[in-house]
């Protein structure tokens, strides 16, 4: 099997695992427990908080645990309406994940304003229309960079057409990958999870920046500083720390081999495929993935590419695991304007530093031969 769907999960890195595993047999002591196993344990976790926080300039306290990127977002938007009021509004991307789109409706429903920010033809958002919502009552919401298409937004300039707004950024798809530097990019709010750099599932955090008055969305036995409640999951925040650690450390040689194999898939899939648009710019996008479509998609079926990929061995998907297996067009596709059908038949190629130019080649000649006999064209 190819495994070219590293933006929906990685492989845990046996390094990774290898450090975990102390806290998961022996090591079992509730880290919030007095004696001392628990405060062994308790030192793992704020080693790890540490550790995770230096990664991306921040300071320990502004580190709170969570179940991953859904619950992040989920707790970040919904605390800052309701359990902290710090706001009245809530913006989103038109592009963001169904995580961030989600609580923003429900909070629509639950009488809070609701504004969604569109992108351009290349999927960024810009901002002077991010300037239209700059007030201190309301929470913009813009990723870091998309899961579907890679492509990077210019959070720094978005903040600074928008200062007095409150900031939250999605870095889920950047954390280990880019930089991610809580300063300099001038957020309140960010979410990061540790499944996407070869880290458990079940583990992020959120970024929330000193002196914002916090209440807790999740609550019970006051963990995490009263700001998410749970016995806290020692082995997978040591996990977590680990995978972050390994992924900021070699972040440059992993990206440059990464581009490496993105461009080489770009330029053979456009010597190789016609009819193909490539829905990942080179400028702004991240290393790791690149994302095409084929604008004769009416008469193909995208769901029929995926899984005749599938069964040739090589796993793709069309970029958000939450609608695979359904027929929906992809909302970030769309956004940029592309067809219903178009937003369907998108196929999503995502790699990872352990991936072969091998693996590339033989998914590049897979795609093109399932479009030419689904084509039926010589
Ligand atoms: C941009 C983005 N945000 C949030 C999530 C959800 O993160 P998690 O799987 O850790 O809940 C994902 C993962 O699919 C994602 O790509």
């Amino acid at each position: 099997m190819i495994y070219l769907d590293n933006s929906a999960t990685t492989a845990l890195d046996d390094a990774v695992l290898d450090e975990m595993l102390p806290w998961l047999r022996s090591e079992y002591g509730n880290a919030s427990s007095i004696y001392a196993m628990g405060r062994k344990a308790r030192v793992a976790v704020e080693r790890a908080r540490s550790e995770i926080a230096a990664l991306m300039n921040a300071h320990p306290a502004e580190i709170t645990f969570t179940s991953g990127g859904t619950e992040s977002n989920n707790s970040i938007l919904t605390s800052a309406c309701r359990e902290s009021g710090l706001v009245d509004r809530v913006v989103v991307g038109s592009i963001e994940h169904h995580a961030v789109l989600a609580p923003a409706e429900e909070l629509a429903r639950q009488g809070f304003g609701h504004a969604v920010l569109p992108v351009d033809a290349q999927g960024r958002y810009r901002p002077d229309q991010a300037g239209q919502y700059d007030d201190p009552r309301t929470l913009i919401s813009v990723m870091h960079a998309n899961n579907e298409t890679g492509v990077i937004q210019a959070i720094e300039q978005l903040r600074a057409a928008a200062p007095s707004a409150v900031l939250h950024t999605d870095a889920v798809q950047t954390f280990g990958k880019i930089p991610v530097d809580a300063q300099q990019l001038g957020i309140d709010f960010a979410t990061i999870s540790a499944h996407k750099i070869h880290g458990p599932k079940g583990i992020g955090a959120m970024f929330i920046r000193k002196g914002i008055d916090y209440k807790a969305h999740q609550v019970g036995g006051g963990q995490e500083r009263n700001r998410r409640a749970g016995t806290e999951p020692v082995a997978l925040i040591v996990g977590f720390a680990a995978a972050a650690r390994r992924s900021v450390d070699r972040m440059e040689q992993r990206a440059a081999h990464m581009r490496e194999l993105i461009d080489h898939a770009r330029h053979s899939i456009a010597a190789t495929i016609a009819n193909v648009r490539v829905n990942t710019p080179e400028q702004f996008s991240l290393p790791n993935i690149l994302n095409v479509s084929f604008p004769d998609a009416a008469q193909l079926d995208g769901e029929s590419i995926l899984q005749l990929m599938d069964i040739r061995g090589v796993a793709v998907s069309n970029g958000s695991a939450c609608v695979s297996g359904s027929l929906q067009p992809s909302h970030v596709l769309s956004a940029m304007g592309l067809s219903a059908a178009e937003s369907r038949a998108a196929v999503r190629l995502s790699v990872s530093h352990a991936t072969t130019r091998a693996e590339i080649e033989t998914a590049v000649e897979t795609l093109a031969t399932i479009l030419h006999d689904l084509r039926g064209t010589v």
